[in-house]
């Protein structure tokens, strides 16, 4: 059976840094014989967390119930039957971008956490039995991204809540100089690369 890989796409802009590598990614997924879907965030209903918790409250390896109705659920249960996720956001403000954080925000549902509880939230499901491939873009040099923002941590954590573990962390620095941005020939060499890796 051929492997699933479903990317979420965070950003705002097709055909920019990280739809690009995002894309490669996909790519070198499917020449290595996956299955590849999208999610454009941007297309999809999602609301904000209200902090209610009420998704957090009753025991089970499931994800709790939101009171909220929009596409989340969906698109977390797509996330869930793959076998490899792409993750990809900017850096927007030193972390990444607010379409992505707040669909970020509603994976409190992977966890357990009832109130007066000690020890804050614990995962639902310590499983990590998918890869993941990280993709974030910046103005700033790709270097000053993992300890300058918090860009890689906040994709970390989706990774996390998805029970996947990342495999590959693709940042694409210095894409703020151009309206199109032009990612590097070599990071979309190691985006595909990382798409067969995950495929494989
Ligand atoms: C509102 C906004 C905030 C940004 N904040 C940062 C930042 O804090 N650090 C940085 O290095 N780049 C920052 N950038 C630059 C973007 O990360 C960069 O343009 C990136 O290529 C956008 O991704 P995209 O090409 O996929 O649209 C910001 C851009 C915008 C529009």
């Amino acid at each position: 059976m051929k492997k699933k890989v479903v990317a979420i796409m965070g950003s705002y802009r097709r055909g920019c840094a990280v739809d690009s590598i995002v894309d490669e990614v996909l790519r070198g997924a499917e020449e290595s014989g996956a299955e590849a879907e999208k999610i454009y965030l941007d297309e999809k209903h999602i609301e904000f967390c209200t902090n209610c918790r009420a998704c957090t409250q009753t025991p089970g390896k499931d994800p709790g119930e939101c009171p909220l109705k929009d596409d989340f659920r969906e698109i977390l249960s797509e996330c869930l039957l793959a076998d490899a996720l792409v993750i990809g956001a900017p850096v927007n403000f030193y972390n990444i971008n607010a379409l992505t954080r707040r669909w970020l925000e509603r994976h409190v549902a992977t966890a357990y956490w009832p109130w007066r509880s000690r020890g804050g939230p614990k995962f639902r499901n310590g499983e990590r039995s998918r890869k993941a491939v990280l993709v974030t873009a910046s103005a700033c040099p790709a270097i000053f991204v993992p300890f300058a923002t918090g860009a890689v941590r906040a994709l970390k954590a989706a990774a996390a809540c998805l029970g996947a573990v990342p495999v590959e962390t693709i940042i694409a620095g210095l894409m703020g100089e151009e309206p199109k941005p032009v990612v590097p020939k070599k990071i979309l060499a190691k985006a595909r690369k990382a798409g067969q890796k995950i495929a494989g």
